[in-house]
Formats: C-alpha cells, structure tokens, sequence
C-alpha cells in the first residue's frame, strides 16, 4: 500500500507538519502514516506543476486519452485492492466500495471519449472575410480537494477531466483517506501519466490550499465538501479570480406521492439513503411522505431496515458499516435526540449497536415518522442512516417544502404517472433528481447542485468544460 505523497515527480515521506495517522473507522486501530504537509511541500508541487503544465497541455488529445482509458482498465483490474483500501480508510462495505471503484474508472473512460469529441466549432458572423473559429484551451494548473466519503471517485472524478483537458493536477485529499488517492497515483503513473503532471499531498487543509490558491498560478479548483468551507475557499479564490466548481452539502427531499408504488419507494429509500451508511451528498436527508400512505411507508422501511447487516466493511455481506468517527455519530445522536423531543415518533433504530471490541460507531438504521420542518434533521443534512418521515397533503406541498431548503443537491420523486413525477421532479430546485430511480449517479451524466449545494457540474461532457476556456477567433485570411 502506497502511503507517500507525490510531489514533483517523486514519491516522498517528508511532511514539514510531521505525520498524519490514518486509521480504520471499523476498528480505530491505525492502518498508516502519512506525511502532514504543510506550505513548502505545497509549493514545491505547485511550482513543478506549473512549469510542466505546457508540455502536459501540448501533448496530442489521443495520447491524453490514451493514458486515461488505460487508467480506466488498471482501475478495474484492480478493483479488489482498491475496494479493500477504500473499505480500510472509509469504513464502507466492501461490495460499496468495488461500486466506488467501478464508478471512478468510469469517470476516466467518460473524460477520455469526452475530450476526442471536443470539436472546434465555426460562428456564422456575418462578416464577409472573417470566419469565427471557437476552440477549447486548458484551463491551467488545477487543484481538486476531495472528501472522505468517496475517496477514490471523488478525486477520479476532478482528475479526469483535468488531465484529458490538457491540465496539471494539484489533489489534496482528505486527512481520513489519502490512501485510495495515493493508490490511483501509482495507477495514473504506471499507466504512462507523467509524474510532473500529478502531485497529491496529505496534510494541513488550510495551509495547503492557502499555498495553492493565493499564489496566482492555480487557475481553477474544484471542491467537494462542506458549504461552510466552500465559502472559505471561495473568498481565497476571489483573490485571484480563480476559477471554481463547488459541490458542497446536500439535503435531498425524498418525495412519494399518493399513487406511488410502495415496493419501489421502500426500496428507493433503502437504496439511497444507507448508501455508505448514510454518508453521501446525495442521501435523502428529509422523506416528504403523502398522508395517505404515510404510516404503511414507514412500516415497511423499518421492517426492511432492521434486517440490514451491521457491521465492519470487511465482514462478509456488512450492509450498513460504522461511521466515519466518533463526532459523525454524535452528530446523527443530536438530530435523532432533536427531533424525539419536537414530537417525532421512533419506528426503529434510534441508537448504535454495541459490537464487541469494536468501537461504538455503528448505528442502527433508524425510522422516525411525524417529523416537521423544525426540526434539526429537517434543517441540516444527517449524514447518517436516518430517514425522518413527514407526511405531507399534496404535491404542492411536497415541493413547497423540499425548496424551502437553501440546498439544492439532489432530489427523488415516487410516484405512478409519468407526467406527474416528471412535472414533480422539475420543479425541485436542485441538480439531480431520481424520478423512480434511487441512484441516479453516473459517470457519463452532469452531478452537481444548486443555491447552497454550489455550482459547476461534473462527469460526462459538462464535467470536461469546467476544465477548458473558451477561445474565439476572428479570422481575417490574407491568403489568396
Ligand atoms: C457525494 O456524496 O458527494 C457523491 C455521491 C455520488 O456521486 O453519487
């Protein structure tokens, strides 16, 4: 297992901060050290980043491509190692992280046929002798900062498109998992990226993205984290009008109308919500429930939900793993808490469960109906396995309640018509929206969010312009 960083085109163990434990949220015991960097290891890599990035954006579109669809094959037959590591740094079951890993190659095959499709483009001007000639740039040097929760399709999802634009990558991820970031390095490497192209540093957050963002030289970040930290970040690339794509928090409504059908809503519940034990930016975080339908909803959830397997990532057929650490679960205590006081009604879960010579992070899957907007888990996102139930007397109100939010991540809509679901589904605000489909995600499709969830979108096409400027030409021939 790789656990040094790659700066300059080296792997190396020097952390002016010292060192960074890395330790398995299933056991707590630690699995790695990694260096903790601080300013001039950021600095280091920025410098050859920048210096390297001409010859990075020179190189032929096909070659790019061709190092990023190998990558994308490495990835797969790897997925074993990987999914363990991921698993290992991230607490997921294991089958969830060989989803992660299968969907981070996916984000490499998507950028490579992305940028062979990028196409100059002619403007009709109007102008006789003048063609208008559109063509796409490198953005330049690029820093992504990744969370923990996706460790390895987080990053693959910036570093993709990055490199198939023609830009030098700067990654920073997080201080929980940096091993899966290190082990798609070595990946990227051996597939014939060169080294000067990629740096990923483990360390001091603030300090590595101080170092890279006032500097001038970074032209564009991408971000995936909190809004509350998204904001910072962005006022540090206001400076020097660094170009930005943010995914910041989610708080996505659940909505099941009247005619919905039950069986798929109570599994689309399941699905999407104890994805990674209830740890992603796309969870539902508030189920908006037609009354009439409301109790036999709840019910059948928790039936469903209490025959989940608990237990670590590792063990054979785990559904639900521990969260990540301890504060991630006296976060998901105080909503539960919260929202027993104001009148919720506990249909099940509610509390961890004790695993002998485990530490006590792994909570049960829990259902909570007669919930209302007062309430904590109604206002900010769980980030753990709960599904809070309103019922709610119509559509309208549905919506109404989902756009209360000021996030706008993701959405769901259950429900029996087409039409309905659909005029439902588009009047949410928010970026993504599963209309009976519960994982809406992929490679090839736009993710990203809207008002407090930020903007820019990634994967597919839409993932790829955020790493190109767009260059117009007015061209004026001479020639006869
Ligand atoms: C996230 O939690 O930010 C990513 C979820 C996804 O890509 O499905």
């Amino acid at each position: 297992m790789q656990t040094r960083n790659l700066i300059a085109g080296r792997w190396t163990n020097i952390g002016s901060g010292g060192a960074i434990e890395v330790a398995d949220p299933a056991s707590g015991e630690v699995i790695a050290r990694v260096p903790m960097c601080g300013a001039s290891e950021a600095l280091s890599a920025l410098n050859c980043a920048f210096e390297f990035q001409p010859e990075w954006e020179a190189t032929p579109i096909t070659q790019r491509a061709d190092v990023l669809r190998a990558t994308a094959a490495m990835v797969v037959a790897r997925k074993d190692s990987l999914a363990r590591i991921i698993t290992q740094e991230c607490g997921k079951p294991l089958a969830e992280a060989a989803s992660e890993v299968q969907y981070s190659a996916d984000y490499f095959s998507s950028a490579a046929q992305e940028i062979q499709s990028l196409n100059e483009m002619d403007v009709a001007l109007e102008r006789p002798g003048v063609r208008g000639v559109v063509r796409h740039r490198a953005v330049g040097v690029c820093a992504a900062i990744t969370p923990w929760n996706f460790p390895l399709a987080m990053l693959a999802r910036k570093v993709a498109p990055a490199l198939a634009a023609g830009c030098a990558q700067l990654a920073k991820p997080a201080e929980e998992t940096p091993l899966s970031a290190f082990a798609l390095a070595e990946i990227l490497l051996e597939c014939g990226l060169p080294p000067k192209c990629l740096h990923v540093l483990s360390g001091d957050a603030k300090v590595i993205a101080t170092t890279w963002l006032m500097d001038g030289r970074v032209r564009k970040l991408s971000f995936t984290g909190s809004t509350e930290t998204g904001r910072l970040l962005l006022r540090q690339c206001a400076q020097e009008i660094v170009r930005c794509s943010m995914e910041l928090g989610g708080h996505a409504a659940f909505i099941v109308l009247q005619d919905a059908d039950i069986e798929l809503a109570v599994k689309g519940a399941l699905q999407s919500k104890f994805r990674n034990a209830g740890q992603t930016c796309i969870c539902p975080n508030r189920f908006l429930v037609h009354e009439s339908i409301a109790s036999e909803f709840a019910a059948r959830v928790a039936i469903a939900a209490a025959q989940l397997k608990i237990a670590p990532g590792m063990e054979s057929g785990c559904q639900i793993g521990p969260l990540i650490h301890d504060e991630a679960v006296e976060k998901v205590r105080a909503h539960v808490a919260d929202a027993l006081k104001r009148g919720g009604q506990l249909v099940c879960g509610g509390r961890t469960k004790i695993i002998p010579n485990r530490p006590d992070r792994f909570f049960e899957p829990t259902v909570i109906a007669n919930c209302d907007p007062s309430m904590l888990c109604f206002t900010q996102e769980t980030f753990g396995p709960v599904i809070p139930i309103m019922s709610v007397t119509s559509a309208k109100e549905a919506i109404e309640v989902a756009n209360s939010s000021p996030f706008g991540l993701a959405g769901y809509v259950f429900g029996g018509s087409d039409a309905v679901t659909r005029s439902v589904a588009q009047q949410l605000q928010c970026g993504v929206i599963g209309v009976n489909e519960a994982a809406p995600s992929n490679a090839r499709a736009p993710f990203g969010g809207v008002k407090f969830s930020g903007y820019g979108r990634e994967g597919g096409a839409w993932g790829l312009m955020e790493y190109v400027t767009t260059q117009y030409l007015a061209l004026r021939s001479l020639e006869k």
